[in-house]
């Protein structure tokens, strides 16, 4: 009896110590198995133009994809991507199923938390996509409406926390938004949020700067992009960065290399300006 739980005890403290390795470190995730396997992968949601979107030959393109493939060729590795929920990737660089997340991710301290974030690449703001004679210019503004965001997105956090109580907020005043009769509505996409412009279902969606101005730049769409202000005139400013999981830090300085590579040939604004035009 005393043996077989001696046993049964190792065992399972033996099982727990993989789980913890297999877990916690960037193993699989490696520099060295990257280039071993001749593959990196890339996780992210192509519903995010011009950073990524599906272009006319049903790949997967944007900036975020460009500079991807900057890194690929750096390692001198092939590029694979995977396209999820967006609300999916900070999970599946955690536990090691991608190599690295990028996704126009704004960086933010509870995403800290989980990953580990490359360098800034990429400046931006919330933006109200909204009916071209609408006119929602401050977050106050959008009291009452029925307000569409992507879930998961630094624009539903923005959303969620405007339409908290006190006693939830972090600053424990009432938030702008609460009791106002505003609605949060989350979808997979921004793309699929502002449809909904279209049908009435939706006043309003609130998202990146460039995301919506390509939305609203679409033709016909009767949609403009227009920047999300507080009464203050103060703006929600956000910066991009791709992230690895926590503790992979050989692979987060390649990153980093060809991201300081790029910023410095003034790569990633070309990008910008040609995933801005392709639209
Ligand atoms: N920057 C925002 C965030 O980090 C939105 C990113 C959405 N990206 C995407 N590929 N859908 O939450």
């Amino acid at each position: 009896m005393k043996i077989t739980k001696t046993i049964l005890a190792m065992s399972l403290a033996a099982v727990m110590a993989m789980g913890v390795l297999s877990g916690c470190s960037s193993d699989q995730q490696s520099l060295e198995k990257i280039k071993e396997s001749g593959e990196i992968v890339m996780y992210t949601n192509a519903e995010f133009a011009p950073f990524e979107y599906i272009g006319d030959n049903n790949e997967i393109v944007g900036v975020d994809v460009d500079i991807a493939k900057e890194l690929a060729k750096d390692l001198g590795v092939e590029l694979k991507i995977e396209n999820v929920k967006f609300d999916t990737i900070i999970g599946a660089i955690q536990t090691g199923k991608g190599a690295f997340g990028a996704a126009g991710i704004t960086v933010t301290p509870e995403r800290e938390e989980q990953v580990d974030f490359s360098v800034k690449y990429v400046k931006s703001k919330q933006y109200i996509v909204q009916k071209t004679d609408s006119n929602f210019n401050t977050i106050d503004d959008l009291k009452g409406k029925q307000i569409g965001v992507q879930l998961g997105t630094t624009g539903d956090l923005t959303i969620d926390d405007a339409l908290m109580a006190a006693a939830d907020r972090e600053d424990g005043t009432d938030g702008i938004l609460y009791n106002s009769g505003a609605v949060l509505n989350q979808y997979n996409s921004a793309p699929l949020a502002a449809a909904d412009i279209g049908t009435g279902k939706l006043d309003a969606v609130v998202v990146d700067e460039l995301p919506a101005q390509a939305i609203a730049n679409r033709e016909n769409s009767g949609l403009k992009a227009v920047e999300m202000k507080y009464s203050d005139g103060s703006t929600v400013e956000e910066e991009y960065a791709f992230c690895v999981q926590k503790g992979n830090t050989e692979l987060l300085e390649a990153i980093n290399n060809t991201l300081e590579r790029l910023m410095a040939e003034g790569k990633i604004d070309e990008y910008v300006l040609n995933h801005t035009t392709q639209e």
